[in-house]
């Protein structure tokens, strides 16, 4: 499988945004965007997209995760930035409409099509720091993906950063470019430092998230993971992991935890990135103040492997969907 996101489907939805009003969505064929250079979105970074999958079942058809929470978080996205808000049923149309066209590009499980909804402002006007777009694209971009983190097999090494947040307060659960602007340059010192995979992000010791994954802390008996505030991206496949795991009898502990406590679990919990991209990814080994802490063994621990794969049975039909979170295509 080619590397994560390099891959596109022959087609997008598209919408545009003007005179007050989202116009009539049509699907095109995938070419380059022609926007003038005095765009909102390349000055002043009016934009948010969202992330999620569909999946190829046995019967032929597609299922889309958690599609309707997912257009939900980027309505709230696009009002935090004061970007028109994607009408929802206008964009589940779009979105199930692409997935329609191109049903025949969806690999089978493990693989999917990952389907990025992505909204710009296009306002031509670079006076305008202070003001809203009030013009903007939607967008939808399909693309077959495999694993982003590998497969599960292998455990993944993070740094953790006990002084810099991934990105603002403000931003923080809003899935916007810059974010992942904001944690770049950390990710990439920490992987040419250390090997790591990714920053773990803790301002003043709170444990966050990484760049593009929650993060949470699993034993046989519960699940810790920070509770949802302002600071960090609330993510689907995280809530989705904490109520399979509150089914399978787990005890759900919604806490904030510090770098302290977290090396202190280290030896008797496992640690998970969860994410769209990162499915849910085992953590081995956390570099703090320049030494390698091991999270248990450092091998991928069994109730990662279990709640992985409890999530995976129901995005491939093998588990009933008690929870309502597939849409048939
Ligand atoms: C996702 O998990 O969908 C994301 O947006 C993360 C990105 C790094 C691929």
């Amino acid at each position: 499988m080619a590397q994560f996101g390099t891959v596109f489907c022959d087609n997008i939805a598209i919408v545009h945004y003007k005179d007050g009003s989202w116009q009539q969505p049509a699907l095109e064929p995938l070419a380059p965007l022609s926007m003038h250079p005095a765009a909102h979105v390349l000055h002043y970074a009016s934009t948010c997209f969202e992330g999620f999958k569909a999946y190829r079942w046995d019967d032929g058809k597609a299922r889309i995760f958690r599609l309707h929470d997912h257009i939900a978080r980027m309505q709230r996205s696009a009002e935090s930035l004061c970007l028109p808000i994607p009408d929802a049923d206008l964009l589940a149309t779009m979105v199930l409409d692409l997935v329609a066209r191109q049903i025949d590009d969806i690999p089978a499980p493990p693989s999917s099509l990952y389907l990025r909804p992505t909204l710009i402002g296009t306002l031509e006007n670079i006076g305008a720091a202070a003001a809203a777009t009030t013009e903007a694209t939607l967008f939808v971009l399909a693309s077959p993906v495999g694993d982003y983190f590998g497969d599960g097999a292998q455990s993944l090494k993070l740094l953790v950063d006990d002084q810099r947040a991934r990105t603002t307060e403000q931003l923080g659960s809003t899935k916007t470019g810059g974010n992942y602007a904001a944690a770049l340059g950390p990710t990439l010192a920490a992987k040419a430092r250390y090997g790591a995979d990714q920053v773990l992000f803790c301002p003043n010791g709170d444990v966050q998230e990484t760049g593009a994954a929650n993060f949470l802390l699993i034993n046989d008996f519960e699940v810790i993971t920070k509770p949802l505030d302002t600071s960090f991206l609330h993510g689907m496949t995280r809530d989705s992991i904490l109520k399979l795991a509150a089914d399978l009898g787990y005890s759900v502990n919604e806490r904030n935890f510090t770098v302290d406590e977290l090396l202190h679990f280290a030896s008797s919990h496992e640690a998970a990135l969860s994410g769209t991209a990162a499915c849910l990814s085992p953590v081995g080994c956390l570099v703090y103040n320049g030494e390698e802490i091991m999270v248990r063994d450092g091998k991928p621990g069994p109730n990662t492997q279990r709640l992985r794969s409890a999530l995976q049975d129901v995005q491939y039909g093998i588990a009933p969907d008690s929870h309502g979170w597939l849409t048939e295509v």
